[in-house]
């Protein structure tokens, strides 16, 4: 956190935001900074339970850090600039910015003026006596920043924390960042103590994953650090005219393409079937590398047959000609895959010396997916 910065977090409601800003503080505090709590959203006793809940498994003897952050429960904006100017703090959450309300103005809390003229003033503030501010925002539906999209040219990093509701694991990700590289992402895990850093995500996922037909294990980049993550497939007959093609945790145009090359180059036709796939976890992956990955669990789901040495492990991008086309960091995927027990990786040429390389599509089906039985027509002929 640099002093003087305006960080502006988003996430869907419900997935952690407070929960996050508050143990930040509470281990910032802990090391010495002067830190404040700005809650508009909730009651300063709220903000009291929770952390309570956060410091339960700080030992008996210890001081729970995030009961030691300073809480101001407060809406308007300028009793909020006359505390931070009054005490100080090193480091200051605001959480959220929508519910800020400058009494001057008419529009509404969380309306694009006020935002604006909440932001605009707090970071006046922050530049002039260096408090490093995160600004908290809701998200709407389809995960857009909601109101303060407007902010997003202000701030001088805008995080995303997201995650599904339902699993554990939560990803915090830079979408801009003035200081940095915007590929590093966090990955934690929401438990009854709070937020806990998956420090190894691979051997949980390669763990979890099922080895059955429609799932394959995508050696992936997380930024500059190697993740395993288990892709799976479901390939259905689809009773809709125009079939289902739903995705989660990959960009749904890449479906289309890879299922396009899938059928055109790789002999795997899904158009009458509904397709799923899911990256399971609830992680997100955002980069090329993930092409060959979702062509062979759908092809592997669609045939109805296991991948040979699952858990297979396999990266590579997919060329509109059917080629597999070579992608970053080969050494550190396949680094990351030998340790967690995942063998011959199918993967681009010039990949490594350890890797099953292949040049195309189907030369890695044939790698992975046991050939078709024949029918005995067939073979005779
Ligand atoms: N007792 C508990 N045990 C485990 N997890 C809990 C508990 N209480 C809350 N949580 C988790 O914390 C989440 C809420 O966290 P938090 O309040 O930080 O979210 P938020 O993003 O700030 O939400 P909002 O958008 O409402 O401000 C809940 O969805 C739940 O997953
Ligand atoms: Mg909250």
């Amino acid at each position: 956190m640099v002093p003087g910065s305006l960080v502006l977090l988003g996430g869907s409601p419900g997935i952690g935001k407070s929960t996050l800003t508050n143990m930040v503080l509470g281990h910032l505090q802990q090391s010495g900074h002067r830190t404040l709590y700005v809650s508009g959203e909730e009651s300063a006793e709220q903000v009291r339970l929770r952390a309570e809940r956060l410091g339960d498994s700080s030992p008996a003897h210890e001081v729970n850090p995030a009961l030691q952050v300073p809480v101001l429960a407060e809406t308007d904006l300028e009793a909020i600039l006359d505390t931070l100017a009054a005490e100080a703090p090193q480091a200051c959450v605001i959480d959220s910015v929508q519910t800020l309300r400058a009494a001057e103005l008419s529009g509404a809390p969380g309306s694009v003026g006020q935002v604006r003229e909440a932001a605009a003033r707090i970071m006046a503030l922050a530049k002039a006596q260096g408090i490093a501010v995160i600004l908290v925002g809701h998200v709407t539906k389809d995960g857009a920043l909601a109101g303060p999209r407007v902010l997003e040219h202000l701030v001088d990093c805008v995080l995303q924390f997201e995650g599904e509701r339902e699993r554990p694991y939560r990803e915090l990700r830079a979408l801009k960042n003035r200081f940095g590289s915007t590929n590093e992402a966090g990955l934690f895990e929401m438990r009854q103590r709070g937020l806990v850093e998956v420090l190894d995500a691979s051997a949980r996922f390669v763990a979890e994953a099922t080895r059955a037909p429609g799932s394959v294990v995508l050696a992936a980049m997380e930024g500059s650090r190697p993740l395993l993550v288990e892709v799976q497939a479901l390939v259905a007959p689809s009773e809709l005219e125009q079939p289902r093609r739903v995705v989660s945790g990959i960009d749904r145009n890449r479906l289309a393409l890879v299922l396009a090359i899938l059928g055109r180059h790789g002999g795997v036709g899904t158009g009458g079937s509904d397709v799923f796939v899911n990256v399971v976890g609830g992680v997100r992956v955002d980069e090329p590398g993930c092409d060959l990955a979702v062509a062979l669990a759908v092809a592997s789901a669609s045939r109805g047959v296991a991948l040979s040495g699952t858990p297979r492990a396999c990266f590579g991008e997919l060329g509109l000609t059917g080629e597999l086309r070579w992608v970053g960091h080969p050494e550190r995927r396949l680094a990351e895959a030998a340790k967690h027990g995942c063998g011959a990786v199918i993967a681009p040429l010039d990949s490594g010396r350890d890797a099953c390389e292949v040049a195309t599509l189907r030369q890695a089906l044939g790698a992975a997916l046991p050939a078709p039985a024949r029918r005995p027509a067939q073979a005779a002929a």
